[in-house]
């Protein structure tokens, strides 16, 4: 039985509707009512309907609450049960629910059995019983593996968080984000979804952040694997094999090496003798990785032209990703948010003093700046005056030194036309 599985749209209330409703007498009924499943339709909760030859077969729909999602309702044509379409279903819903920042996801069943006749001596009405499902989709039944290997859920708001860079965020959610939140969609264009990126770019451009937004964006756990950690467990090689092992057992992981040039530096370097098998360990590993669901590798680099060529090649890496230091707009973007309580900052000035500078710097002249002005208000000056003026950011750029050098910013140019894979 082949079918497809797609978001709900509104033109398919009346066959989702008919389909909940002719198949609640056949042991799919559900805790929730009818009308609260058109409710839940309409005010656009997360459900997904089967097609199967241009007729729809299944639903499930799920009504979210915080960060908690009830799984209201899984309804399918009599004939086409246990062909797995259920599973597909509930799958698909998870999916949605997950990207839609759910951590938990119950599931309420009406309960054949019934409640012991003391109770309705006692007054009680006889209610079903429920039997109650729940799963936490990130950690599942991996819960300690995630813990094991350092990783964890991070806040559901960091892709927000991440000011300007409209180009690189654009890029990464066409990309990377889209494509995997939507693997079905993607696949009936004959898109893959990726499996392991490397963003590369001069130090503080941010390449961390975006690794741990695109977690937080997709709702999947994040695990870091430091190779300065697993080194400390003796044999490097064996220790990634161990990781990756751990890894495979999640449902769903992004899985982040920061620096991946200590361990994938070109074969033969004089820069990192013996990191040989090393390298050779990762390139083994990819393969295995790719092949899940739900995962995908992010490696991060300021040297990318010192990666192993085979690292790099195509069918191990999706995509060669630059992050640079931000553009005038971005810079715009960074610097409001550090002046967002002081809207008399010209951020403009700021924006113009600060070409070539990273996030990181900025956020360390943002902090200079913060200590001019306390300290100004400790030795009385300025009386009223809160936070750092436009002054104080002047004065902190023109003793700051932007990391990345303008023979930097050409390498990293010439990185891109020979790297970049966007
Ligand atoms: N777009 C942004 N908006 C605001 N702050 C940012 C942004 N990007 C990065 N930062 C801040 O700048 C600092 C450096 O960012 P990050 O660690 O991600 O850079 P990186 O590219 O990983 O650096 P490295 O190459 O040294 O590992 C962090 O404190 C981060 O919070
Ligand atoms: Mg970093």
């Amino acid at each position: 039985m082949n079918w497809l599985i797609h978001d709900y749209r509104e033109d398919d209330l009346a066959s989702v509707v008919h389909l909940i409703d002719s198949t609640a007498e056949l042991g799919q009924e559900s805790v929730f009512s009818l009308a609260e499943c058109i409710g839940a339709l309409t005010s656009r909760q997360p459900a997904v309907v089967a097609i199967s030859g241009g007729v729809p077969i299944g639903a499930a729909l799920a009504t979210v609450s915080g960060t908690r999602a009830w799984v209201m309702r899984i309804a399918i044509v009599p004939g086409l049960r246990g062909q797995g379409l259920a599973s597909a279903l509930l799958k698909e819903l998870e999916r949605r629910l997950v990207g839609a920042g759910v951590r938990t996801i119950a599931y309420v069943l009406p309960e054949e059995e019934l409640l012991g006749e003391g109770l309705h001596n006692a007054g009680y009405d006889r209610r079903p019983a429920v039997a109650y499902f729940e799963k936490s989709p990130a950690r599942g039944t991996t819960r300690g593996r995630l813990e094991e290997l350092g990783g964890r859920l991070l806040d559901n708001d960091l892709w927000a968080a991440v000011a300007g860079m409209e180009q690189e965020k654009h890029l990464i959610e066409a990309r990377v984000v889209r494509p995997l939140a939507e693997p079905e969609r993607a696949a009936r264009h004959g898109v893959l979804p990726p499996r392991a990126i490397t963003l590369f770019g001069p130090p503080g451009t941010g390449k961390t952040t975006f690794a741990r937004a695109i977690a937080s964006r997709l709702g999947w756990p994040f695990v870091e694997l430091l190779p300065s950690r697993l080194a400390d467990e003796g044999n490097l090689a064996a220790a990634l094999r161990a990781a990756f092992a751990g890894i495979a057992e999640l449902e769903r992981v992004l899985v982040f090496i920061d620096e991946v040039e200590e361990i994938a530096a070109e074969r033969g370097s004089a820069e990192r003798p013996g990191m040989h098998g090393v390298t050779n360990e990762l390139l083994k590993l990819i393969p295995g990785f790719r092949e899940g669901e739900e995962r995908l590798l992010v490696c991060a680099t300021n040297s990318i032209r010192s990666l192993d060529p085979a690292f790099l090649r195509p069918g191990r890496f999706d995509y060669l990703l630059p992050i640079g230091t931000p553009d005038a707009v971005a810079r715009e973007a960074i610097w409001s948010r550090f002046t967002v309580t002081r809207t008399d900052v010209d951020v403009r000035r700021l924006v113009e003093a600060s070409e070539l500078f990273t996030p990181a710097d900025m956020e360390h002249v943002a902090r200079t700046a913060a200590q001019a002005a306390f300290e100004r208000d400790r030795s009385g000056g300025e009386n009223g005056s809160v936070g750092a003026t436009t002054e104080d950011y002047l004065a902190a750029l023109a003793l700051a030194k932007p990391t990345v050098t303008q023979g930097m910013l050409e390498d990293f140019r010439a990185d891109i036309t020979r790297h970049a894979r966007i």
